[in-house]
Formats: structure tokens, sequence, C-alpha cells
């Protein structure tokens, strides 16, 4: 399809899990289960192109969705800040409506969640969020795939997380809300989620509980998460590791979850410092199929978006 005949089309953006009703959330793990399993072979992305845009690291998002593409038929193209106008401060709506006349949609992984919201409201393709300083949804996607594999239904569970009240977190927060599971958080009060996303997902129906207590939150979970102490983009390093070192997820924390608990983490993870070496690389850990599931769910994500 060219540029021009896509133009009145609304596109079908993917930017957080809370603008998203429950049922199409549904059907994209439903179609992310069945790309994995081999139950669908088709390629419903044959000729289209996916621009991705980063304006951060990345090795899982960026290699993710370009294999996703690449299997479902189409290809990518890669546009970091540094190396592209974006860095001489190029806006983002302008960059927006060129990549519009290019590919047939655009993932970006930026910092200021206002930067996504002008992407999308001026492109005339769909926008995926592959991280923002505020979240991180195709990460929780393809968590709650990984807590359902090994865990079945997500309804009813019990997740835990302990440590940075950070963007992957409030993706969690609003995961509980969209799949009906139960979600403890464990902060130290500073890094704390934001107030109005545990409202929105309590108003949703959600059962938030926040603490500052690892142990009360991870007692009984089927699920406990962690996250690194310090994003990307993140200044204050030494305030962070004193607040969070209690907020470490070890074997005695992890003790206290419920016989069989996984554990999970997004990745790049610092052994030592948010998880033991004894967590991530032991029994509980589902952190290996937590990241190639971020490769299946996208591929859902992306067909939702562009197929
Ligand atoms: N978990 C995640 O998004 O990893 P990358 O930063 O490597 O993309
Ligand atoms: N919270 C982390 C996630 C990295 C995938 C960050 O924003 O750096």
């Amino acid at each position: 399809m060219s540029a021009r005949n896509r133009v009145n089309k609304a596109p079908r953006h993917f930017l957080d899990l809370d603008r998203i009703d429950a049922a199409e959330l549904r059907n994209i793990l439903g179609h992310a289960v069945a790309f994995k399993s081999g139950r669908d072979r088709t390629k419903p992305l044959t000729d289209k192109i996916l621009a991705m845009v980063f304006e951060k690291p990345s090795t899982r998002t960026r290699l993710s969705f370009e294999v996703a593409m690449k299997q479902l038929g189409g290809d990518v193209v890669t546009l970091t800040a540094a190396d592209s106008q974006i860095s001489r401060g190029e806006t983002t709506a302008d960059t927006a409506r060129v990549l519009s006349r290019y590919v047939d949609g655009i993932m970006i992984r930026t910092d200021s969640p206002a930067k996504l919201e002008e992407l999308a409201q001026n492109a005339t393709v769909p926008v995926i969020n592959g991280l923002t300083d505020s979240s991180h949804p195709c990460q929780v996607m393809a968590d709650v795939m990984t807590l359902e594999e090994r865990k079945g239904p997500a309804k009813g569970k019990i997740v835990a997380w302990s440590g940075d009240g950070n963007n992957v977190l409030v993706s969690w927060i609003h995961a509980a809300a969209r799949f009906g599971f139960e979600l403890r958080a464990a902060c130290p009060a500073k890094l704390a989620p934001p107030e109005s996303v545990v409202n929105w997902a309590r108003a949703e129906g959600a059962k938030i509980t926040l603490t500052t207590d690892p142990a009360a939150a991870v007692a009984g979970a089927d699920c406990v998460v962690t996250d690194t102490w310090v994003s990307m983009g993140a200044k204050d390093r030494e305030e962070r590791h004193a607040m969070l070192r209690p907020f470490r997820v070890d074997e005695a924390l992890m003790a206290h979850a419920k016989r069989g608990a996984i554990f999970l983490h997004c990745l790049p993870a610092k052994r030592g410092e948010e998880v033991s070496a004894a967590v991530i690389d032991g029994p509980h850990s589902a952190v290996w199929d937590e990241a190639e599931n971020r490769m299946h769910v996208q591929k859902g994500i992306l067909a939702w978006c562009l197929g």
C-alpha cells in the first residue's frame, strides 16, 4: 500500500497496556503462542517494513523486533538518534511525518513518553512503544506470556516485585488490571511507582499492594520480578544503590515465595546487585524463556498493528 493511500486510515498503535482493552491483549497473546508453537506459520507481514528508532541502547528489543519482522515476511530499517537528524533537533512530529511516507510501522525507544505521544499523534502508520522512561509494554506482554507458560492462566496468580518502581513496574501494574492477577510491589518509599498509575489500576478493579517490605510482598507469590537499580538515563547511582540494597532478590527472599515460583527479570541484569547469581542462574529463573518470548509476543503485536 502506498503511503498516500494509508493517510486516512486511523493507525492501530501499541503505546501502553492501559490504552488497549483486555480482549485485544489476550488476542495478541494468543497469536504469540500460535507463532511460537508453529501452529501459525503464516507470514502476515510480507513486504512490510518497520522503522526502529533508538534514542537509547538495546540488545533484546532491537534483535527480537528485527527477527520477528523477518520471520513474518517483512524487514526493518534502524535509525539511532546519534547518527540521524534527531540529534540535531529535527522535531519528533516531523520525523513521524517523514517516516510514515517510507515505512508501514514505527517502533521507538525513547526517554520521554511525551515524545512517544508526539510520534503517535503525527504518524500515519502504527507506532509501537519499545520503552520510555515511563513504561515498557512489549516487555511485560512477554513476561505475562512466560508466566502463563510456566504457571497457567495469569488470572488469580500473585506477582511480586521487589526493587525500583520504574518503567517496567508501571507496565506490570497496567497488566495486573488487564490480565486479572494480583500485584504486590515492594519499593523504597522514594522510588514508589506513580500514584496515578496505581490509582488507575485499582479503579479498574486490580488488586495492587504497595509495601516497603520485600518479604511481605513475596510471601506466597507465584512469580517474583525485579529489574536494574539504575535504569538507562538515571543519574543518582550511589543513592539508588543505598536505597535498593534491602530489595535484592536472593535465595532468602525467594524462600518466601510459593514452592515452584518463577523468577523474571527483563534483562540486562547485574548479578550481585538487584539479583543474586544463585537466583538468576538457579532453578526458579525463567529469564531466558522470557527473553525469547519478546520475539514471539512482538510477532503478535506486529501482526495486530500492521497485519
Ligand atoms: N529488556 C530489554 O528491553 O532489553 P534491551 O534493553 O536489550 O532491549
Ligand atoms: N528499567 C530498565 C529496563 C531496561 C530494559 C531501563 O529503563 O533501563
